[in-house]
């Protein structure tokens, strides 16, 4: 394969190597922000590519590497249906390693997918404003956010084309969109954009497209393109598959 890597991105053998090499950034951040200031705050997105991450985080000899008692647990998005409907990306991490994990309950925090969208926004903007202390006109700083990419270039629930990707100001916005086509909650661009380290998890050959797109920074309306940390660091973790166009 003969392709030159940008700077910030890693080439995983498979997805297996890339599961393994996203926990192991989580447990590295999370342990470097504890001792920087004594808690982590990370949140996460969902669908496929993230699982087999999240359910590492639970296995020795990460699980107990983890400052579980220091770390809150945040959504990057999420599917406006209740945590045990299929699409619930909350349903699923719960699966994968919020049941498992010793973390104190008070610490994880869904999105609330049951409210109705634009109530279920505010109460997260609140979750946020609390959760970080911040006083007005602040904005969160996440210490890592884990984000993917959809093959047409989407990330977190922001849909090419959409108003979402505009919003200066809220935190947390009301949407719908995406596969499936739901009312959903996202994060909005000056929320991310604000965290420390932002991490792209990229797997297959269908995301190959894109990742070269995004990377190439060839399409201007791919919403992952928009993702642009202030002082923070971006990187990407992809396998080969996802990385064969690059
Ligand atoms: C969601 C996700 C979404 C996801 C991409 C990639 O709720 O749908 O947060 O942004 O990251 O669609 O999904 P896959 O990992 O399943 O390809």
């Amino acid at each position: 394969m003969g392709f030159s890597i940008p700077r910030g991105v890693s080439v995983l053998e498979s997805s297996g190597d890339l599961a393994r090499h996203g926990a192991d950034f989580f447990v590295k951040t999370a342990k470097n922000s504890v001792q920087r200031k004594g808690m982590f705050f990370v949140a996460l997105s969902g669908g496929s590519t993230p699982r087999a991450m999240h359910r590492l985080l639970t296995q020795e000899p990460r699980r107990s590497n983890i400052p579980w008692d220091q770390t809150h647990v945040f959504w990057v998005d999420e599917r406006c249906v209740p945590a045990s409907d299929p699409a619930s990306n909350f349903g699923a991490a719960t699966r994968d390693f919020v049941d498992q994990a010793p973390i104190p309950p008070n610490q994880v925090h869904p999105m609330p997918g049951e409210m109705e969208p634009e109530a279920g926004a505010l109460k997260y903007q609140d979750d946020l404003v609390h959760s970080f202390q911040l006083g007005e006109g602040m904005l969160p700083v996440f210490d890592l956010i884990f984000l993917g990419i959809g093959t047409d270039g989407h990330t977190a629930s922001l849909f090419p084309g959409h108003r979402a990707l505009k919003e200066g100001k809220r935190m947390v916005l009301a949407v719908k969109g995406g596969n499936p086509d739901v009312n959903r909650l996202t994060l909005t661009l000056p929320v991310i954009n604000n965290a420390r380290e932002i991490v792209f998890l990229a797997s297959g050959k269908e995301k190959a497209p894109v990742v070269k797109a995004v990377l190439n920074e060839t399409d201007e309306t791919l919403p992952a393109l928009r993702v642009k940390p202030h002082k923070g660091r971006l990187s990407w973790l992809m396998d080969k598959d996802a990385a064969s166009e690059l």
